[in-house]
């Protein structure tokens, strides 16, 4: 009974979460008063039925019954024709095999005391009641529907003691249906695809990224109408997370959120970081994960985190680009401790002894300027200083999209303005001679 009533509890839970998740399925079976009213009235129906079935024919038949309205209706919500059916299916199940619950412990276990009765409630409840819930909710969690091989599980639970009962004694009988279900089981295996297609480098990456738990330290949710918009964004619309299986929106949030950073930083950045995290960011706590590299799957996971942007996400440029530091930011701006912050976070790339700069040397796109003297790619020629020092700003929040310069985003914005005023002044000062830039265009490479 432990055993039936658990599965029954399971199947319940399960369909119910999926129905309330699904808004397809919710909008079909529980929307609007009339549905509600229906869904009443088959309750009502098949609790005074399973009352009725439970006097005349005995607790198997109805469990029999009330797995074969739930059992069905969780097979039917995997098609979305059949939803109407499965709504009209789903509570009589849950009522037919409630009544049965309730019934069971407190009117039709015969024979010991009532303590000894209560102890069997007690554990049917625990069991069946709160565990089938707790796994079915589970099920429907994780799997979002409930797999015809779980059902048939359920099944053998459920109606297999009284199929023994009928079936002792009958040989024949169960030769044949042995000999049917293998036949079946033979057919199902023969039938099976051979192999899945093979998974692609950005799948295999989402499966590193999944398995190193970076979730635990990086959200992939920008909060729409937060100041994660202008950080992270654009916001992504809600049905795109839905889909995607398992969500990685994430449950912590250490570092910054991923969910553009395909278009925030190059893969040269994202795999000299991945290696070592606390020389490119400054003092990172991130772990090193150089040890993905030994194999392919850092790679993979590069190419995972490139895929992470949206289609177009030029509106979001259009906002960078207007984008300047407060004027309380840039009053608060201090050059010294712009100086202090370069060494930090830009050295490492900007000076000719620096560690990333030498690390990589042979791979940036175009080896980056060594700061004040040049030269420069991205910096215009004959800015006036003011100027100047927004243009160095925003390219140290955002970096300079489609190079190896990433932005500083999580700096915040009197730490922008005093590196750029520190920049500007060095800038300024070491060229004295009108123009202070060296704009030279080819490549280094
Ligand atoms: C202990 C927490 C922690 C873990 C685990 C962690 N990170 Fe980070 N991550 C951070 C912090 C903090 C930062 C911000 C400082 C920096 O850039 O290193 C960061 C930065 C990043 C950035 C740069 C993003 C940006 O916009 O600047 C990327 C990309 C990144 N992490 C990817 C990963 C990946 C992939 C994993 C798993 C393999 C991972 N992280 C695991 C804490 C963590
Ligand atoms: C991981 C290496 C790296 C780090 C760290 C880094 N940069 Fe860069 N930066 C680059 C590269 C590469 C370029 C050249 C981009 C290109 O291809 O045009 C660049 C270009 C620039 C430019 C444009 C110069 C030009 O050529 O006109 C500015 C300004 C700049 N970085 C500022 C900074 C500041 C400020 C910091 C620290 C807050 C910083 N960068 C940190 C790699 C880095």
């Amino acid at each position: 009974m432990l055993a039936a009533f658990t599965a029954l509890v399971w199947l319940d839970s399960a369909a119910f979460f999926i129905i309330q998740n699904t808004p397809q399925l919710k909008a079909g079976t529980w929307h609007g008063t009339a549905h509600l009213w229906i869904d009443g009235a088959i309750h009502c129906a098949a609790a005074v039925g399973s009352a009725w079935l439970l006097g005349r024919r005995g607790i198997f038949t109805v469990l029999a019954a009330a797995f074969a309205f739930l059992g069905a209706a969780c097979l039917l919500l995997h098609h979305p024709a059949s939803i109407l059916l499965a709504s009209g299916l789903y509570p009589a199940g849950v009522s037919l095999y409630s009544v049965a619950l309730v019934a069971y412990p407190s009117l039709l276990i015969r024979g010991g005391s009532a303590e000894e009765r209560g102890r069997r409630a007690g554990w049917l409840y625990a069991v069946a009641g709160w565990m089938g819930s707790g796994l079915g909710i589970g099920m429907g969690q994780n799997l979002g529907r409930v797999p015809p091989l779980f059902v048939l599980a359920a099944g053998v639970a459920i109606l297999g003691p009284q199929l023994c009962e009928v079936l002792r004694g009958r040989r024949r009988e169960l030769a044949v249906v042995g000999g049917v279900a293998l036949a079946a089981l033979a057919w199902s295996l023969l039938a099976r695809p051979r192999s899945a297609p093979p998974l692609t480098a950005i799948e295999k990456g989402r499966e590193v990224y999944i398995a190193e738990g970076c979730m635990h330290c990086h959200s992939q949710y920008v909060r729409p109408g937060s100041p994660d918009e202008l950080m992270w964004g654009p916001v992504e619309p809600l049905a795109k997370i839905r889909r995607e299986d398992p969500p990685l929106i994430g449950n912590r949030r250490q570092g910054p959120d991923l969910t553009e950073v395909g278009a925030r930083r190059s893969a040269l950045w994202l795999k000299a970081h991945l290696e070592d995290p606390a020389e490119v960011s400054g003092a990172s706590i991130m772990p090193s994960y150089a040890f993905l590299f030994q194999d392919q799957r850092g790679n993979d996971l590069v190419a995972y985190l490139g895929s992470l942007r949206a289609p177009d996400g030029t509106a979001h440029l259009r906002e960078e680009q207007a984008w300047r530091p407060s004027a309380e930011a840039e009053a608060r701006a201090s050059a010294s401790d712009g100086a202090q912050l370069f060494r930090r976070y830009c050295a490492t790339c900007h000076d000719a002894g620096g560690r990333t700069r030498l690390r990589w040397q042979a791979e940036f796109q175009r080896r980056p300027a060594e700061f004040p003297q040049g030269p420069y790619f991205d910096l215009p020629a004959r800015l006036p200083l003011p100027q100047l020092q927004i243009d160095l700003a925003r390219m140290t929040k955002f970096g300079i999209p489609g190079t190896d310069m990433s932005g500083h985003e999580y700096l915040p914005d009197p730490q922008i303005a005093s590196i750029s005023l520190w920049l500007s002044q060095t800038i300024a000062q070491s060229n004295p001679n009108g123009n202070p830039f060296r704009i030279i265009q080819e490549k280094t490479r």
